[in-house]
């Protein structure tokens, strides 16, 4: 039988990725997610990409009802699929790194939901902050959880953000994606061309890019985002399995590419 990726169906997911979702719908509001980066985007902890990588091996995503592994086996798996299709070289590197952002659990508390136990402010779809939920979430049940939903200024469709404000300019719930876009973006020797970029940054907004919601604040540009973000997803998505690789093995191959791209120093977390 062919596997079926993303069922939330309650008989057959976790009772803990539906926990996770709904505390998620709870916590991520428009004061959380600017405390956060107040927080997070300190770009004070230096640290090589791959020891980075290796982090990741201790880091089981608690969101995903695709995949039990440690964290690295998928971006090896999503790396390897893009290769094995050929693609640039920057994008299997966008492929080995795009959910690295979750080592702020190193760093990260229980409180924040950036922990290895509490990981709603890590991972997971990610929506708007500053305008209504769509019902393209998750479990749209838990949408009016969220205290913006009772806030005047936060729960219309425009929100806080101008129509057509386009996608750069709004602010999704924290996770590891802005934080990892950030990092490299502060990276002074980062040369990922703006696809790879925006990938990294908006891998997980899937009431966006899969769910199609949000149209009144997009702008014409953002469409050729849909088309890289779609073109990634396949690899982020449907290259889940139960496969393992060494990540040590894969060094040889993928550091090179690294450090064409990123260069060979330590990134700033
Ligand atoms: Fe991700
Ligand atoms: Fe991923």
């Amino acid at each position: 039988m062919e596997k079926v990726f993303r069922n939330y169906n309650e008989n057959s997911v976790k009772a803990a990725v539906r926990e996770h979702y709904k505390k998620m719908r709870q916590k991520q509001t428009v004061a959380y997610v600017a405390e956060m980066k107040q927080k997070y985007l300190t770009f004070d902890k230096p640290m090589m990409l791959w020891e980075a990588l290796s982090h990741l091996d201790d880091l089981i995503d608690v969101s995903d009802p695709d995949l039990d592994l440690p964290n690295v086996q998928h971006l090896i798996q999503s790396a390897e699929a893009i290769r094995k299709d050929k693609r640039a070289d920057w994008m299997q590197l966008v492929g080995l790194i795009h959910d690295l952002g979750k080592i702020m659990f190193l760093w990260g508390t229980d409180m924040d939901g950036t922990s290895q136990k509490e990981q709603w402010g890590m991972v997971g779809d990610v929506f708007v902050v500053g305008c209504a939920l769509p019902d393209s979430c998750v479990y749209p049940e838990f949408n009016h959880l969220n205290p913006d939903m009772s806030d005047k200024r936060y729960n219309s469709t425009l929100g806080k953000y101008e129509k057509g404000c386009g996608l750069d300019n709004l602010e999704l719930a924290w996770g590891h994606d802005e934080y990892l876009y950030r990092v490299l973006k502060h990276h002074p020797e980062n040369k990922i061309p703006e696809e790879g970029m925006a990938m990294i940054r908006y891998h997980s907004f899937y009431p966006w890019h899969t769910g199609h919601s949000y149209t009144a604040l997009l702008k014409e540009e953002d469409k050729k985002y849909l088309s890289w973000i779609r073109d990634f997803n396949k690899y982020d998505l449907y290259t889940k399995s139960d496969r393992t690789y060494e990540l040590e093995k894969l060094k040889d191959y993928y550091l090179p590419i690294a450090e064409k791209y990123l260069g060979k120093g330590p990134i700033y977390w």
